[in-house]
């Protein structure tokens, strides 16, 4: 049986950009995805396609059981959308904002008010609460946006980078609504480009690149497909990394990243311990100076990096609001 969220061979082109170019995805219920994917992989555009705002080329797709190309309006009422960037109304203040989304989704009046004042304090809103959403800053829009989307507590939810731009606290404030959400029975969709985010949040993964899914599996089965541990090495002088470099490809099972801002070299390795006693002599006999050194298991970037061949792009928050403007752009051209 097809999961809550399910989708089979989704084609979205834009002219001469294919967006998608055959996506699959199957989520069973009461679980999380993390869909994993650099600038302009395609995120977005399934979200897009998954929620109903946009009609998909070809391909399938159900939400809820539901067809998003043939009921759109029913899905609609089964599901909730955080977007990438965050729609709130401006002149209202964040309460009212709340309870305007509520009272859309038809709720008694007291319930949205109360509901609103939970979701207030769980995203750390409480003290602004009562001021026009226009004085909000960026990270706190974010929040509001976010509680928005959970007013309703709809079985299926869609979060498009629910995270960028929130600090450490907030970050984690989210994470445990999330993991609060999830135990009750919604499944999520959720995209990043934090990929300790994917690991730590998603039951499953799925890496896309360029509108195709490269790979997926749980956080463990991709850190296994690029192998076991890695030694790390900061040298202490930029004139040292090549010698430290033909070690490490000696001692090493595959290619030595370099770093040569940060000094720092990567190489897989096997045998654990004891090879980082060999790396260390071998490094001293060359009389190459080590900053620091260890053994590290692979992080989901190195998954990233030996799929695409390049590191995840991870958008800084001083580029919202150009990125907002042309995602407003974007929203028009549909
Ligand atoms: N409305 C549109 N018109 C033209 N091209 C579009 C439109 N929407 C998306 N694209 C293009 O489709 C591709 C996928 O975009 P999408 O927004 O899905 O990426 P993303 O994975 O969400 O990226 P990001 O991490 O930057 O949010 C990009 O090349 C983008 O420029
Ligand atoms: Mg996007």
């Amino acid at each position: 049986m097809p999961g809550a969220i399910y989708a089979e061979g989704l084609v979205k082109n834009f002219g001469d950009v294919r967006a998608l170019d055959g996506v699959d995805l199957d989520v069973p219920e009461g679980t999380v995805l993390g869909l994993l994917g650099p600038n302009g992989a395609g995120k977005t555009t399934s979200v897009r396609v998954l929620t109903t705002l946009l009609q998909a080329d070809s391909g399938y797709a159900e939400v809820a059981g539901i067809d998003v190309a043939k009921h759109p309006n029913e899905v609609r009422r089964s599901i909730g959308l955080s977007g990438q960037f965050a729609a709130v109304d401006e002149y209202l203040t964040g309460r009212e904002n709340l309870q305007m989304v509520g009272q859309l989704y038809q709720m008694p009046k007291a319930a949205a008010k109360q509901r609103a004042g939970e979701l207030l304090e769980q995203f750390n809103l409480a003290d602004a609460a009562d001021r026009p959403a226009k004085t909000y800053s960026g990270g706190m829009r974010r929040r509001l946006d976010l509680a928005a989307a959970l007013i309703v507590k709809p079985p299926v939810m869609f979060m498009d980078e629910p995270t960028t731009g929130l600090d450490p606290r907030n970050r984690q404030a989210l994470w445990e609504v999330i993991q609060d959400l999830v135990k009750g029975g919604t499944t999520l969709l959720l995209t990043t480009q934090y990929l300790e985010e994917a690991d730590h949040l998603a039951h499953d993964i799925c890496v896309i690149d360029h509108g195709r899914v490269i790979a997926r599996g749980t956080a463990d089965q991709l850190k296994a497909q690029t192998g076991g541990e890695r030694v790390e090495v900061v040298v202490h002088q930029r004139d040292q990394i090549e010698s430290a470099r033909d070690v490490l490809a000696v001692l090493g099972k595959g290619e030595v990243a370099v770093d040569d801002h940060t000094r720092k070299l990567t190489v897989p390795v096997l045998g654990g311990a004891k090879l980082l006693a060999d790396v260390i002599r071998d490094l001293d006999e060359r009389g190459v100076e080590i900053d620091d050194i260890g053994l590290r298991r692979p992080t989901l970037d190195d998954v990233f990096i030996s799929l695409t061949g390049h590191e995840a792009e991870v958008s800084e928050p001083e580029d919202e609001a150009a990125a907002a403007a042309a995602a407003g752009k974007k929203e028009t051209a549909k």
